[in-house]
């Protein structure tokens, strides 16, 4: 092949290119390819943060079953910054009036894929520990709970309107509520109200550490999605009458979104602490406190996303079939 100094027509292209690229930004492409000639060659391990992201498993207690504990807290909290990623794509969008039905569906896609991982995995969980060490370590974790993982709290700030989220004797009085009704909405989140002492029904220490830390910036981030949540923004979508299709499937996964996140995520949750709470009396001190066996079901809750996409039925039967199946066994 005929070459210039030995640079193939490609090389050329790519270096006039890349001329291009940099005089426009008056910046001088001779020095930065000294930079490009001085560096080193990525690794993996660089490029990954490897040594920092193996150093943060640092257990508090002797019992070797506690690291399997605070490794899979950690992947989780990774599927969540992941689907975080996604809800800030989809608030982008808005902002800067791109949103499609396309884009918005390609989004709930991906958060569903990471929520179905996180439920595949839970039995790392259910099953991976050893029941004794979980029950001696866990008290030396205490008052701190997973209850005060401030992304799954953003995750569902994000999924839909801010009514949605609160209390279930909350969500009709707040149904139409204003972005100067979010301080008073945001007082009577579901949580916030479910964090109260088994005994004595004041709110748990695990929620007042917890609003002291990230009252602020959840406040902050409910304002921000007022209209760019997941529930608004399909709401606010125009479809022609060729999308058909495309409305048909965006509906598709918003609903299975709402199961992921609001039944099949929280139920294998349940399902451990079932396993590893429910034996005696006694053991259920090793949680953050809540009346966990009536917080945390969803069919108590009913923390339902989008209403609008399920019949008055699938409303009432929100989260039965699967506690009966999965927790008592029951076909
Ligand atoms: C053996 C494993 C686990 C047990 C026994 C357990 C137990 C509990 C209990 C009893 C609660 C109620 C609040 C409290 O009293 O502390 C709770 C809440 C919570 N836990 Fe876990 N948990 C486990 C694993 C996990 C993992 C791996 C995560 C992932 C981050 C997690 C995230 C949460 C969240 C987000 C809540 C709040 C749920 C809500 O408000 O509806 N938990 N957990």
């Amino acid at each position: 092949m005929h070459t210039t100094n030995n640079f193939t027509p490609e090389i050329l292209e790519k270096l006039e290119a890349l001329q291009k690229k940099y005089s426009a930004m008056g910046q001088d492409l001779s020095s930065y390819l000294d930079g490009l000639l001085y560096a080193d060659f990525l690794t993996y391990w660089d490029y990954i943060n490897l040594d920092t992201l193996l150093s943060l498993q640092q257990p508090i207690t002797p019992y070797p079953d506690e690291k399997v504990f605070i490794i899979y807290h950690q992947i989780t909290e990774l599927y969540f910054k992941l689907s975080l990623h996604e809800f800030d794509r989809i608030s982008e969008a808005i902002a800067n009036s791109n949103i499609t039905p396309e884009l918005l569906l390609e989004r709930i896609r991906r958060i569903n894929r990471y929520f179905e991982a996180l439920t595949n995995s839970f039995d790392i969980m259910v099953d991976g520990m050893d029941h004794g060490e979980f029950l001696k370590f866990r008290m030396s974790l205490l008052p701190a709970s997973g209850f005060q993982s401030a992304q799954y709290r953003k995750i569902e700030i994000c999924c839909t309107s801010l009514d949605r989220v609160a209390h279930k004797n909350h969500r009709e009085v707040f149904s139409n509520y204003t972005l100067d009704d979010i301080p008073q909405v945001f007082n009577h989140l579901y949580w916030r109200e479910g964090a109260s002492e088994l005994k004595s029904g004041l709110k748990t220490l695990t929620l007042k550490q917890f609003e002291k830390k990230y009252d602020e910036e959840l406040l902050e981030l409910a304002r921000q999605s007022y209209t760019s949540n997941v529930r608004s923004a399909a709401a606010n979508l125009v479809f022609s009458d060729d999308q058909s299709d495309i409305k048909e499937e965006l509906k598709q996964a918003m609903r299975w979104l709402d199961v992921n996140v609001n039944i099949n995520w929280t139920l294998v949750h349940y399902k451990s602490a079932v396993r590893y709470l429910q034996r005696d009396p006694e053991d259920i001190a090793a949680s953050g406190g809540t009346n966990w066996q009536k917080y945390l079901p969803p069919r108590f809750q009913k923390r339902i996303f989008f209403p609008e996409l399920w019949s008055e039925q699938e409303l009432e039967d929100w989260g039965k079939g699967w506690v009966k199946r999965e927790i008592f066994g029951v076909k």
